[in-house]
């Protein structure tokens, strides 16, 4: 069985992005150690508010050659011949069956997390922690029940970001 593991950026207070889905707060070690994650992964699966905010604001797709994954309730693909596959019926099922075949890295966002986290469907999570309050804006996690993680490493950047990976 392969694996579907997420990193991910968060801030002190727990969110993603701002409320206006800004991303322009994170530092630029963090978002080329995130870049480096989704360049060497072998797919990549992403919430539809995540490849929407991506395809938006990075001027097109830039992973036409990583088969890319888009859960969602419709098909909204605007980036045909990209190699973007939207995953709209039967979703854990469809990740399930896809974690027989390949390793997914999860880019985003929260939503998807959380019911990735819910179906059991995660094994493990990388949290970098960014040194800065945000006091609103997109959460990391929504309601979970209560769970226990395995802690299973952490460490820091001279930057001041800590990083830890949990396992589920
Ligand atoms: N800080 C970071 O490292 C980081 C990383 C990635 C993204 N982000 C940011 O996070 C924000 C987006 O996060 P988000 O939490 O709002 O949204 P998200 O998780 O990216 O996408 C949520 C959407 O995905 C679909 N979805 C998720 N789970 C589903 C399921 N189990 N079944 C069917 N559809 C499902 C639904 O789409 P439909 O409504 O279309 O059905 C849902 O509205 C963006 O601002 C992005 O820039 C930050």
């Amino acid at each position: 069985m392969k694996q579907i593991k997420a990193h991910i950026a968060v801030s002190l207070d727990g969110f993603i992005a701002t409320s206006d889905n800004e991303l322009e707060w994170l530092p630029n070690e963090i978002k080329s150690i995130l870049n480096n994650q989704y360049a060497i992964a072998d797919s990549l699966l992403m919430g539809a508010n995540t490849y929407h905010y991506i395809f938006d604001h990075w001027g097109g797709w830039p992973y036409t050659n990583k088969q890319t994954f888009v859960v969602s309730h419709h098909n909204t693909n605007v980036t045909p011949n990209c190699n973007v596959r939207f995953l709209i019926n039967g979703q854990f099922e469809e990740i399930n069956k896809l974690k027989h075949k390949t390793d997914l890295l999860v880019v985003g966002g929260g939503i998807l997390i959380t019911t990735l986290i819910k179906a059991k469907l995660i094994d493990n999570i990388t949290i970098y922690t960014i040194p800065k309050l945000l006091g609103k804006g997109i959460k990391l996690f929504q309601e979970t029940p209560e769970l226990n993680l395995k802690f299973m490493e952490s460490n820091s950047l001279e930057c001041g970001i800590v990083y830890s990976r949990y396992n589920l």
